[in-house]
């Protein structure tokens, strides 16, 4: 009996432990933090492309986390930006960080490739653009069509990738996940500049 006590009590005091370190304090840390200066909220089309994202599974092989210069030298040099910092996740909910870097992190997808055309093409066929790319195609967010209609966004893509007598039309969803795409820019500093009021006074010239 006094065993049977012993292993309950010990796993309640393991489970408060976990419970209090995973959730309580990490929600005590995290819970009201502000979006870094500079992060703009989501416009309604972008959020839409944002579940495009999620349900496309893009997070299985994309992370959207730089880590620092001192930890992963690599994702500085491969241009992939700054180091995040909780406030740039600010208006993502769940955060889209990934574990898995199967093709490159896209936290600043938007500054470096800002080209809503080729961010289409790429994902109607990613070897289109990059010989031998192991991204999935995504096809069914398109249409192949014999002509465009008025309103269409006709995708333009490399020589011998459009079916003959075509266009390639791209679907809403497409539009919008690349709006989203697009505004992943973490491109503004990690902490807020100094307050301008600290700033020294503009000097007033002597009067003559
Ligand atoms: C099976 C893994 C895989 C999945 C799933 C995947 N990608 Fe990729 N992605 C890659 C690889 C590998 C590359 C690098 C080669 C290339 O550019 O095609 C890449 C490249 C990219 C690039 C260009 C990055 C750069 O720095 O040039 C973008 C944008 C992108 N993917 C977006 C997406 C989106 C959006 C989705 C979901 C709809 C997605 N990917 C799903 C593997 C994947």
């Amino acid at each position: 009996m006094k065993s049977e006590t012993t292993l309950i009590g010990g796993a309640m005091v393991m489970l408060a432990l976990s419970v209090s370190a995973l959730v309580i304090l990490p929600y005590l840390e995290l819970h009201d933090v502000e979006p870094t200066p500079g992060l703009k909220p989501y416009t309604s089309a972008q959020l839409r492309g944002r579940q495009v994202y999620i349900s496309n599974g893009c997070v299985y092989c994309h992370t959207q986390q730089p880590r620092t210069k001192e930890f992963a030298a690599a994702d500085f040099a491969r241009g992939w930006g700054r180091a995040t910092v909780a406030g740039d996740y600010a208006y993502d909910t769940p955060p889209q960080l990934g574990d898995m870097r199967t093709g490159p992190d896209l936290m600043n997808i938007g500054v470096r490739q800002p080209s809503e055309q080729w961010n289409l093409g790429h994902l109607y066929e990613p070897r289109a653009y990059v010989p031998g790319s192991i991204m999935p195609a995504f096809p069914y967010m398109f249409e192949v069509k014999s002509k465009a209609d008025q309103d269409d966004v006709v995708v333009t893509l490399p020589p011998g990738y459009t079916p003959a007598n075509q266009v390639v039309v791209a679907r809403p969803e497409a539009i919008d996940l690349v709006k989203y795409l697009l505004s992943l820019n973490r491109s503004f500093p990690a902490i807020a500049p100094a307050a301008t009021a600290t700033a020294p006074a503009t000097p007033v010239p002597a009067k003559p």
